[in-house]
């Protein structure tokens, strides 16, 4: 079978990730080209990885004809970059979020499914052996029913990681603060492995010390399932240090506890279980610890389903599960009300 063709569109900071996943995967892709507005960028990351270097995305599609191409970047970009592709007919990943609001999400879906491409989304943490453990305990009943859900992020974005982006911290380009971009993992895997339609969301957002941004540094929140579950999180990104996120599962038949890359199950019966995460032998060449090490097992998934071998496990309808959460955050804490969902709208 002939190799992949891949284009990366956003060479900035998470891009180490997706190019050195895809390096890693030669036997089944190969990187053709890469696009940067920032001329300096796109050349540099070209020559590193030996492919074509283009500073206009329409250009470098019409070009190179890839098979799909990973979306890096900010975050008001991610839905239209993705029609445009799909207009092309050429598959998409992209980082999380798919987007800032969830009717434009959900129209940018709709397109890939009426054009039947594919539309995956980033949500590595999924792929941890940690959150995988954690996935099997209750989906296979050994946790019996979950009661309660709790999660923590306490983590430190000083001003200057604001002042230093041109799009972060910003409502209309990064679409809100700690919740859009940070937090979001949390909920992404506490409602993956809570697994059960949401009935209502109500939360309260806030800026507590960034001085320069006008988005949300801290928020709270309680979201409710229709089997009872009430999950409730916390987060702020004005923190001292980055502590490891925390997410507890209180549960029937006993209880879990998740950070990113561990997990420990202890059973009322007195039996544990623990995973840690090992990280694969791919080189990232750079990247931070808290984005963990499973870019690569989710970008390799994402290639066999393009290939045809297996299903998508993360798609854009799926991750618009998540989506909607956030959405309904920023809308519970601007009109004060809690947001009621209708059926089906998460499940
Ligand atoms: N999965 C994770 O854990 C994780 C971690 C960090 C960032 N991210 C996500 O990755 C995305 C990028 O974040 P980042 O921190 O790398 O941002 P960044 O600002 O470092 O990089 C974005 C890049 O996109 C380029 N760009 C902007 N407009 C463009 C255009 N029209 N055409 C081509 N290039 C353009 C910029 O010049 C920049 O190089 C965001 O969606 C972010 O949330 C995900």
């Amino acid at each position: 079978m002939d190799k992949l063709r891949i284009a990366v569109i956003g060479v900035g900071r998470i891009s180490v990730m997706h190019l050195g996943a895809i390096k890693y995967l030669k036997d089944i892709a190969e990187l053709v080209a890469v696009c940067d507005i920032k001329t300096d960028r796109a050349k540099e990351t070209a020559g590193k990885y030996g492919c074509r270097a283009y500073t206009d995305y329409i250009e470098m599609l019409d070009k190179e004809k890839p098979d799909a191409v990973h979306i890096c970047t900010p975050h008001y970009l991610h839905t239209p970059m993705a029609r445009a592709c799909f207009e092309k007919g050429i598959a998409v990943l992209t980082e999380k979020p798919m987007g800032i609001g969830y009717e434009d999400c959900l129209k940018t879906v709709e397109m890939a499914e009426r054009k039947n491409l594919l539309y995956g989304v980033i949500f590595q943490c999924r792929y941890n052996d940690s959150s995988v453990l954690v996935k099997k305990a209750v989906a296979s009943g050994k946790l019996g029913k979950i009661e309660s859900v709790v999660s923590t992020l306490t983590w430190s974005r000083p001003d200057s990681y604001y002042s230093e982006s041109d799009w972060k911290g910003t409502w209309d380009k990064e679409g809100g603060g700690v919740v859009i971009d940070q937090v979001i993992h949390s909920l992404d895997l506490a409602n993956w492995i809570i697994d059960d339609e949401i009935v209502s969301i109500g939360a309260s957002i806030a800026n507590r010390g960034h001085k320069t941004v006008t988005v949300e540094d801290t928020a709270e929140g309680m979201i409710e399932y229709k089997n009872g579950v009430k999950y409730g999180f916390y987060c702020m990104n004005n923190y001292g240090c980055d502590e490891p996120v925390a997410i507890k599962f209180f549960a029937e038949k006993g209880k879990a506890f998740l950070t990113y890359d561990y997990a420990y199950i202890e059973y009322n019966n007195g039996s544990t279980e623990r995973a840690e995460t090992t990280a694969p032998d791919v080189v990232y060449g750079g990247g931070k610890d808290y984005w963990g090490f499973m870019h690569v097992r989710q970008i390799e998934q994402f290639y066999k389903a393009l290939q045809g071998k297996e299903r998508l496990e993360i798609s854009a309808r799926e991750a618009l599960k998540t989506q909607k959460i956030i959405n309904s955050i920023y809308e519970s804490a601007k009109s004060g009300e809690k947001i009621i969902f209708g059926g089906g709208d998460n499940k």
